[in-house]
């Protein structure tokens, strides 16, 4: 696990301002009617004029500013003029913005209108998910006890865990060790130094928790085809505790 120095931790921390800001930005785009192609230039425009650029675009050939994943879409779905938002519709935004070299990565999952009570219940316990997973984590404690909590959340709540994919370390690069697993073992994994950054990030499944690719070798989609929801922040780890570095300032679980 890599310790960050104060200087990058400023860098990390000003990508992750731009990271929420886009965040919030992109909530009003959310809307019945508008391509998540739209959302994504909107989106790419608001990362560059706000002096990042959108780390995704690129990575490993991934073709698009942001990754925006519908209803039963886990991750990484490829923005599309096709692909046109309706009433009911939950939609995951991924963001990761590059500034100076350094990244910060959130996701949220928004609502269109009024969604079924399955829906909201999973955007809500996904979002919980994160922050049980956090509740009283610190310097010395292992990834596992993390991993457990989310895990036992999500399941107690009649939820699946996605298995194949993981949070993770950020920093120079987007994806940096340890790996930040949603379910497992509190004796297992990493144990949290001082000055890590964590991308942590559940990805909880309304039905099964197996998944599918796409044809198009990004989309990641459940194999049930039920609703799957995702919260993700970058979290930095002190001596005093730890600072959720990608939080909205209005978020109801700000300054708790
Ligand atoms: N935000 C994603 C993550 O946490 C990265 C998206 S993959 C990319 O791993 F190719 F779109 F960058
Ligand atoms: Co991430």
């Amino acid at each position: 696990m890599i310790q960050k120095t104060p200087a990058e931790i400023v860098l990390i921390k000003k990508a992750c301002e731009i990271t929420r800001n886009a965040l919030v930005y992109a909530k009003t785009l959310v809307k019945e009617g508008i391509s998540t192609f739209d959302i994504d230039k909107s989106l790419e425009k608001f990362i560059i004029d706000s002096g990042g650029s959108p780390a995704c675009l690129g990575y490993e050939g991934y073709p698009a500013a942001t990754c925006i994943s519908v209803n039963e879409m886990v991750v990484h779905g490829i923005p599309s003029k096709d692909i046109i938002l309706k009433k009911g519709d939950i939609v995951s935004i991924d963001i990761v913005v590059a500034y100076k070299g350094y990244h910060g990565d959130a996701t949220r999952t928004y609502a269109v209108g009024e969604v079924v009570a399955e829906k909201a219940k999973l955007m809500r316990v996904t979002k919980e998910c994160f922050f049980k997973g956090i509740e009283n984590l610190r310097i010395g404690d292992r990834i596992g006890k993390l991993s457990h909590a989310i895990q036992t959340h999500a399941e107690s709540n009649g939820f699946t865990v996605v298995r194949e994919l993981c949070g993770h370390g950020i920093g120079r690069r987007m994806h940096e060790a340890p790996s930040v697993l949603n379910f497992g073992k509190e004796t297992d994994g990493a144990v949290i130094v001082e000055n890590a950054v964590l991308a942590i990030e559940p990805m909880i499944n309304a039905g099964k928790k197996e998944i599918a690719m796409l044809s198009d070798g990004w989309g990641i989609i459940t194999r049930d085809r039920k609703p799957s929801a995702h919260y993700e922040n970058t979290v930095l780890f002190t001596k005093s505790g730890l600072e959720i570095l990608t939080l909205e300032a209005d978020d109801e679980f700000a300054n708790r």
